[in-house]
Order: structure tokens, then C-alpha cells, then sequence
């Protein structure tokens, strides 16, 4: 997991099935040209551009460069050109296999032939329904196999939505599988190359203050709450289909989940830490189909339906309470939301710690952990201090150590860590896929079981629906607000 020299990887070529996507002009580009500005990539880099519209390289680049919310001063940039020198342009149809025939031509022949000595890497940035497709017509026309003298390899590396359901997304498997080992899939959550979701792991298994007390006994319930802002904009047809269960609940939440709650790795190896996270993922509490009253709330933002254009039940909102059945975590409640169109954006898990059995003072409350995940990246402790003055008055006030305060390098992109992992075949921060397949099998149990259950309207730029908050205050309890109280 360390930051390597240019020079340590072997020399690469990568190739982008759907350059001329979002995904590709937000989020790839602009971390390749980071990481080459920075050296990070390896020696002798190939990125070849696949799309289907004209372009040439130069072209290509003016586009992403126009639509990418964060290469906007790339034509000015003087490192340009030698992103230019690692680039080619490769215009291409996904379903046709001499589209491929001429990419091999592409990938093997340029420099005289030497490329059949580079590591092949393979990023799937398409939509999903060509993810099986592309991987039958790269193994048809030759392009996986690597230069077995030189020890290269051969890599996919697969975009999320992986599946739209647990028989999708097992069949999906299926066919990868048919074509790769699964050591060479490397299928993505962006959210385990956050700094801070990989912090969560280093809080809790390197200090000892914290994992004798990570269990039922000690911790009263946990909050895992995704907020955004943003309104689902260019992206409703893909998001009328998928709401915010299956965008961010099925993955990112559940990721989050499996590393608060998973036992500690034997080691720090990827079979061992992907089979912690899997043992979570199996353990969830199935809803009934019966369903899932007091346990999920749905909502959708006013305004969607015209973004849209048509009627939809679609979910921009998901609020749910959910079990772990292992004897660490029974009877401990986790509750998990996200949405769109919300007051702000915020990524946020809040461990709520039991109040002591017998307080010798009035007023003690239960410590809390809060991992601000983003924006403004954080770990806080809440603990009960005295108000100064006469008498004794309890006050919770934080403990915290702000990533801003304390680092001062810039902390890299998600995908710019994927990247790097992927370029080294560290394997750690992505999914295999028995841990997709269990994560679906829940998901699919909650979307069965709230058919019949309303879906409510939310006003864009607030919390979510009230009925979320009335959940938590049937428990008992409310959602974290983060807010001080002030002390008079
Ligand atoms: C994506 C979802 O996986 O994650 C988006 O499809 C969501 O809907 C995004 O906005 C959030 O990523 P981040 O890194 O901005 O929290």
C-alpha cells in the first residue's frame, strides 16, 4: 500500500473501454494526469482511449478537457504534452469484434512489437451491459495474453454498477470468471480508496484504547449516513433505474459497514481481508418479505419527477436499520442512509457508544466516535468534561484531529489510488466476488420486502423525509447532527 517511484512498475499499457464517458472526463483523466505530473506513473506508460466517437488524440483531449468538472485548466498546462506523448486515441465499437482485431494491430505493433512486452490492463468504463461482451471479445481476439518471458500480466478492472440484483451480478461473476482467474478482476468501490474509509481499518485495529471496546457491550448503535446535494441532472436514466439503494446503499455503505464491524484480518493480505469483510456481509439480517415496517424509510425529492420527465417510484432517498447476526453485534442496531437532492454533502459514520451503567454525575451522556469521511475530513471524540464554574455541570465536548490541521500533502483521489493499485495488482481495496454476491443478496431481500410500502416525498435541500426521523425516535434516539450545544 505505498507510494512507489515511476520506475518500480513494470512498463503498462492501459486500456479505457468508454473514454469519452463521465466517468472517464470526472474522474480517470484527471487522475492519470495527476499522477503524471506527479511521476507516479510507471515507466514506458501506454494509455490507449477507446470510444466510439471521432476523435484524434489531441481532439479527444479538448473534449475531456471541456467536459471535465476538474481538468478545466489542462489547455493551458504545460505538462500536456507529455501526457499527450503516453496517449493514443482509438476509435472502436464495443460489439464488433474487428473493432478489436484492429486494437490488437494497435496494441502489438506500435515501436516495432514491443509492447507484447508491457503489462495489459483493461478498465471497463462502459455501460454495464457491455462489461460481459467486451471481456468474451478481448479473450476472442487475443488481447489477454501477456508476455509470459517477461512475467506481464493481464488485468479487467470493472466499473461500478456491478449487477442490478444478486442473479445479475452472480451471472455477471459467471461470465467474468469464464474468461479470467480472480486474481486479474478487479471489480471497483471507490469509496475503499478514500483515505478515510482506509483510516477506519488503522483506528480501530491500531489502537488499544478502541477494539476492547468495539463490540455489543460497549457500543449502544451506529450511524452511517451519505448525504449529497447534487440532483440526479445527465444521470437520471441511469439513476431512474437504480435509485439510492442500489447506487450507494448495495456498495458503498455496505463497505463502510463490513470495515467498522469486521473482525481483525489475520493479516494485512487481500484474502484475508476481503474474507473479514465477507463474514459482515453474510451476516446481515435478511428482511421478511412480509415487510419492512419501522425498518426502511423511502423517499423521493419533489421536483424529480419533472427532471425526469415521467412517473417513477424510483427512490432518491433510503433510510433502513439493519442487524448483524454475530455474537459481537447482536441486538446492536445500524442505521444507514443516503440520498439525493439533500441539504449538503456529507459522508459520515457515527459510533455511538453505551452511557456508563451508574454515573456518579448528573447529566453523562454516551461518548460518540464520529469519521467524517468527507468533506472536511475528521476524527472525532466526544467526551463529558466539567463546565467551569461552582457545582459541577456536565458538558460534551470533541476531541479531534482534523486531516487538514495535521497533513499537509495533498492526499491522492480515490481513483487515483485504485489506479496505482491496479497499475501494481494490489488487490486490497477491491471486491471479490463472493462479497458482491452476499451484498446483493441483501439488498434484494430489502427491495422485496418494501414493495408494498409508500415511498415519501422529501423537499430538495432538506434531511430526507421526517419519517426517517420518526424512525430513530421510535428507537429512541435521533440522527447525528455533529451540532455543539452551547454551553450558558
Ligand atoms: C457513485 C454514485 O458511485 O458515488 C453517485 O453512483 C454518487 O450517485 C457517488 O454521487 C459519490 O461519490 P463521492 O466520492 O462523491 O462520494
Amino acid at each position: 500500500m505505498k507510494d512507489q517511484p515511476r520506475s518500480s512498475f513494470a512498463p503498462t499499457i492501459l486500456t479505457i473501454f468508454g473514454a469519452t464517458g463521465d466517468l472517464s472526463a470526472n474522474y480517470l483523466l484527471p487522475a492519470l494526469y495527476h499522477m503524471d505530473t506527479e511521476g507516479l506513473l510507471p515507466s514506458d506508460f501506454r494509455l490507449v482511449c477507446v470510444g466510439r466517437r471521432p476523435f484524434n488524440k489531441r481532439s479527444f483531449l479538448d473534449f475531456i478537457a471541456k467536459k471535465s468538472k476538474i481538468l478545466k485548466p489542462l489547455k493551458k498546462s504545460k505538462n500536456r504534452d507529455r501526457f499527450l506523448s503516453h496517449l493514443s486515441y482509438y476509435r472502436g465499437d464495443f460489439e464488433q469484434p474487428l473493432s478489436f482485431q484492429k486494437l490488437k494491430l494497435l496494441l502489438d505493433d506500435r515501436r516495432g512489437g514491443k509492447h507484447r512486452c508491457h503489462n495489459r490492463l483493461y478498465y471497463f468504463a462502459t455501460s454495464p451491459e457491455f462489461f460481459s461482451p467486451i471481456a468474451a471479445i478481448l479473450r476472442g481476439s487475443g488481447l489477454l495474453a501477456a508476455c509470459v518471458r517477461h512475467q506481464r500480466s493481464t488485468r479487467i478492472l470493472v466499473e461500478k454498477p456491478f449487477g442490478f440484483d444478486y442473479p445479475s451480478a452472480r451471472k455477471l461473476n459467471r461470465e467474468l470468471l469464464r474468461y479470467f482467474p480472480e486474481k486479474q478482476i478487479y471489480r471497483i468501490d471507490h469509496y475503499l480508496a478514500k483515505e478515510t474509509v482506509q483510516n477506519l481499518m488503522v483506528v480501530r485495529f491500531a489502537n488499544a484504547i478502541f477494539e476492547p471496546l468495539w463490540n455489543k457491550d460497549f457500543i449502544d448503535h451506529v450511524e452511517i449516513s451519505a448525504f449529497y446535494d447534487d440532483r440526479v441532472g445527465g444521470r437520471a436514466a441511469f439513476y431512474d433505474r437504480t435509485g439510492a439503494l442500489r447506487d450507494v446503499v448495495q456498495n458503498h455503505l455496505l463497505q463502510i459497514l463490513s470495515l467498522i464491524t469486521m473482525e481483525e484480518p489475520r493479516e494485512l493480505l487481500t484474502e484475508y481481508i476481503r474474507n473479514a469483510k465477507v463474514r459482515i456481509l453474510r451476516s446481515l439480517q435478511k428482511y421478511k418479505p412480509s415487510g419492512v415496517r419501522g425498518s426502511v424509510v423511502r423517499g423521493q425529492y419533489r421536483g424529480y419527477l419533472r427532471e425526469i420527465g415521467h412517473s417513477s417510484a424510483a427512490e432518491t432517498f433510503v433510510a433502513l436499520k439493519l442487524f448483524l447476526n454475530l455474537p459481537r453485534w447482536r441486538g446492536v442496531p445500524f442505521y444507514l442512509r443516503t440520498g439525493k437532492g439533500l441539504s449538503r454533502k456529507v459522508t459520515e459514520v457515527t459510533v455511538h457508544f453505551k452511557e456508563l451503567p451508574r454515573c456518579l454525575f448528573a447529566g453523562c451522556a454516551g461518548n460518540v466516535m464520529v469519521f467524517r469521511i468527507q468533506p472536511d475530513e475528521s476524527v472525532e471524540l466526544r467526551i463529558n468534561n466539567k463546565v467551569p464554574g461552582f457545582g459541577i455541570r456536565l458538558h460534551q465536548a470533541k476531541l479531534k484531529f482534523g486531516y487538514d490541521s495535521v497533513f499537509t500533502k495533498h492526499i491522492p483521489s480515490a481513483y487515483e489510488r485504485l489506479l496505482l493499485d491496479f497499475f501494481q495488482g494490489d488487490q486490497r481495496l477491491f471486491i471479490r466476488s463472493d462479497e458482491i454476491e452476499a451484498a446483493w443478496r441483501f439488498i434484494d431481500s430489502v427491495r422485496r420486502s418494501w414493495r408494498k410500502s409508500p415511498l415519501f416525498s422529501y423537499p430538495a435541500g432538506s434531511n430526507g423525509p421526517t419519517q426517517a426521523s420518526a424512525m430513530m425516535e421510535r428507537d429512541g434516539r435521533e440522527w447525528w447532527t455533529g451540532v455543539d450545544k452551547v454551553v450558558k
